[in-house]
C-alpha cells in the first residue's frame, strides 16, 4: 500500500490558505474541511472558497464535506475541479447517486463514516467508492484527541477492501500524529489526513515526511 499525507488547512492561518498550500508541497493532496454548523457544530468554507484555492495551488483538493445535504451540494465540488469530494453516511439521503454524480463530474468519490457507524452495513455500496473515510474523532474541530475505538473498525474495513480486490484507499482523520499514525498504519490505512500535526509544527512540509515515513515502516 502506498501511503498518502493529506494535511488539514482546518489548522491552518485562514487568511493565508494560499501560503498553507505551498508550505506542503510534499503533500499528496490537501484536506479541505468543509461544515456547515449543522451536520457538525463548526462552520468553516465553502465553494467559492474551494474555487479560490484551485486557482492558488496545484495539490489535488481533498474535500470532505461535513455537511446536512451533502447530496445536494457534492457534485458542485467535483465539477469545480476537486480531486475526491467525501460525503458522510449519516447525512446523505441518496449516496448512490451522488457518489455516482461525483465520480461522473470526473472526482473521486469518498465516503466517511463516524467514530460510532460501522461500516459492515455499507458493503454493498463498496463499488461506488474510491476512498473510504474512517473519522478517528467526532467530526467538527481539529485538534481533538485521537480515538483508539475505532481500530477494530480499520481492521475490519481493510479486509472488507481487501475482499473486494484492495482498490479502494482507506483513509483515517482526526488526531493523526506521530504519536498515533502507525497504530492507524498497522490496522490498515493508507491515507492520513492530519492537521495539527502538520500546521502546528514549526516546519510543516518535515512534519508531512516525518508522518509518511512513520506510515511507511508501520
Ligand atoms: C475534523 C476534521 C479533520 C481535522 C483534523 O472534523 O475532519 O480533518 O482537521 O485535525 P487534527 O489532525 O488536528 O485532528
Ligand atoms: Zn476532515
Amino acid at each position: 500500500m502506498a501511503v498518502q499525507i493529506s494535511p488539514s488547512i482546518l489548522s491552518a492561518d485562514f487568511a493565508r490558505l494560499a501560503e498553507a498550500a505551498a508550505a506542503v508541497p510534499n503533500a499528496d493532496w490537501l484536506h479541505v474541511d468543509v461544515m456547515d454548523n449543522h451536520f457538525v457544530p463548526n462552520l468553516t468554507l465553502g465553494l467559492p472558497v474551494v474555487e479560490s484555492l484551485l486557482k492558488a495551488t496545484s495539490l489535488p483538493l481533498d474535500c470532505h464535506l461535513m455537511i446536512e445535504d451533502p447530496d445536494r451540494w457534492a457534485p458542485a465540488y467535483a465539477e469545480a475541479g476537486a480531486g475526491s469530494v467525501t460525503i458522510h453516511a449519516e447525512a446523505a439521503k441518496t449516496p448512490v447517486r451522488t457518489l455516482r454524480q461525483i465520480r461522473s463530474a470526473g472526482a473521486r468519490a469518498g465516503f466517511a463514516l463516524n467514530p460510532a457507524t460501522p461500516v459492515e452495513p455499507y458493503e454493498d455500496l463498496i463499488g461506488e467508492v474510491d476512498m473510504l473515510l474512517l473519522m478517528t474523532v467526532e467530526p467538527g474541530f481539529g485538534g481533538q484527541k485521537f480515538l483508539d475505538v475505532v481500530l477494530p473498525k480499520i481492521r475490519r474495513a481493510r479486509a472488507l477492501i481487501e475482499r473486494h480486490g484492495g482498490q479502494i484507499w482507506l483513509q483515517v482523520d482526526g488526531g493523526v500524529a506521530a504519536e498515533t499514525i502507525e497504530r492507524c498504519a498497522e490496522a490498515g490505512a493508507d491515507v492520513f489526513v492530519a492537521g495539527n500535526a502538520v500546521y502546528g509544527a514549526a516546519d510543516p512540509a518535515r512534519a508531512v515526511d516525518a508522518l509518511r515515513e512513520l506510515a511507511a515502516k508501520a
